[in-house]
C-alpha cells in the first residue's frame, strides 16, 4: 500500500470513522489529544509513518514484540493495544480518518 498524500479522500475517511466506532477504537482512544486507555490520536499521522500506523492497527501484538516505539508507548500506557481483527483495507480507511485529524 502506498502512503497517502495530498487531499483527504472524504468518502474513505467517512468509512474509516465508521470502523473507528464499530471496531471499538473509541473505547480506548479519543480523536483529540486527550488520553483515555490509549493515547489521543489527534496528529498521530504526523508523529508516525504510514506503515507504522497500519502495522499497529492490523497487528499490534507483533509491534509490541518487535518495535521500539510501540514498546515505549506500552511502557507509558501500561496496557497493550489489543488486536481488533482489522484488515489492510479497513486500516487504509482508518488511516484516512486519522489523517483528517492532524
Ligand atoms: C483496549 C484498548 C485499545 C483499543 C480497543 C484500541 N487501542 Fe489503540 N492503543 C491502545 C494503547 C494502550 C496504545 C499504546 C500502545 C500500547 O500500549 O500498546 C495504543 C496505540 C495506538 C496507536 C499508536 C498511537 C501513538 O501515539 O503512536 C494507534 C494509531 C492506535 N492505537 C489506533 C487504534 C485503532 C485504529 C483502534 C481500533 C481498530 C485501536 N487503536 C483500538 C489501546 C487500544
Amino acid at each position: 500500500m502506498a502512503a497517502p498524500a495530498g487531499e483527504i479522500d472524504a468518502a474513505l475517511a467517512g468509512q474509516g470513522e465508521g470502523y473507528f466506532t464499530s471496531k471499538g477504537c473509541t473505547g480506548c482512544h479519543t480523536m483529540t489529544e486527550e488520553r483515555l486507555i490509549g493515547p489521543g490520536l489527534q496528529g498521530v499521522t504526523e508523529r508516525r509513518p504510514f506503515e507504522w500506523v497500519v502495522a499497529m492497527v492490523t497487528n499490534p501484538d507483533s509491534m509490541l514484540a518487535n518495535d521500539e516505539a510501540a514498546q515505549a508507548l506500552y511502557a507509558e500506557y501500561e496496557t497493550p493495544m489489543v488486536n481488533m481483527g482489522v484488515t489492510q483495507e479497513e486500516a487504509r480507511a482508518l488511516y484516512e480518518y486519522l489523517r483528517s485529524h492532524e
